[in-house]
């Protein structure tokens, strides 16, 4: 039987969307954003300003930016959860999504943009926030990556 698929995401500046959304093209996947309650400034972005949002954050692990709305993940057998890299690592709010779903029984698979970091992309460091999910590890995904590439990759995980 063919696996129920979601594509997940959260962006800040759009880069993140386009992936998330050619990927659920090229997978047939059901396309949700993790929309955080109260939405990033570009002054909130601004990795260079120690008392930025993000940089306040990152700097408290414990941190979780509230979201708009939930993201049902019930349906889904298979939910991969898009994400910029911050400091090589998933922005907070992603934890904030992890943590208040109920993840047993299901595959998570992680992707990620950035400047050209890739550390961070497996998602591994995210597992405490849902250690009941069966885990596959991510990647960097570059915004120019074609519709193809990414239905062959997701092929090859044989999820
Ligand atoms: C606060 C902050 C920290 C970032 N840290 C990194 C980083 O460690 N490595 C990297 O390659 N890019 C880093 N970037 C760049 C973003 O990962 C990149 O622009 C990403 O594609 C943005 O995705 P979005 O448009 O979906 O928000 C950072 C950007 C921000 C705003």
């Amino acid at each position: 039987m063919s696996k129920r698929m979601l594509v997940t995401y959260f962006s800040a500046s759009g880069t993140t969307r386009t992936v998330a959304e050619r990927l659920a093209h090229a997978i047939g996947a059901d396309l949700k954003e993790i929309v955080p309650a109260e939405p990033y400034t570009p002054a909130d972005l601004d990795w260079r300003d120690s008392a930025s949002r993000t940089s306040v954050e990152h700097a408290h692990r414990e941190m979780r930016p509230a979201l708009a709305e939930p993201i049902d993940v019930e349906p889904y057998d298979v939910v991969f959860v898009g994400y910029p890299l911050w400091w090589e690592t998933a922005p907070r709010v992603v934890r904030t999504f992890l943590e208040s779903e109920d993840w047993k029984g299901r595959t998570i698979v992680t992707f990620a943009t950035s400047g050209s970091s890739t550390r961070g992309a497996d998602g591994v460091q995210l597992h405490d926030s849902a250690p009941a999910a069966h885990w596959v590890n991510g990647r960097r995904i570059a915004v120019s990556e074609s519709e193809s590439k990414l239905a062959k990759w997701v092929e090859g995980l044989n999820l």
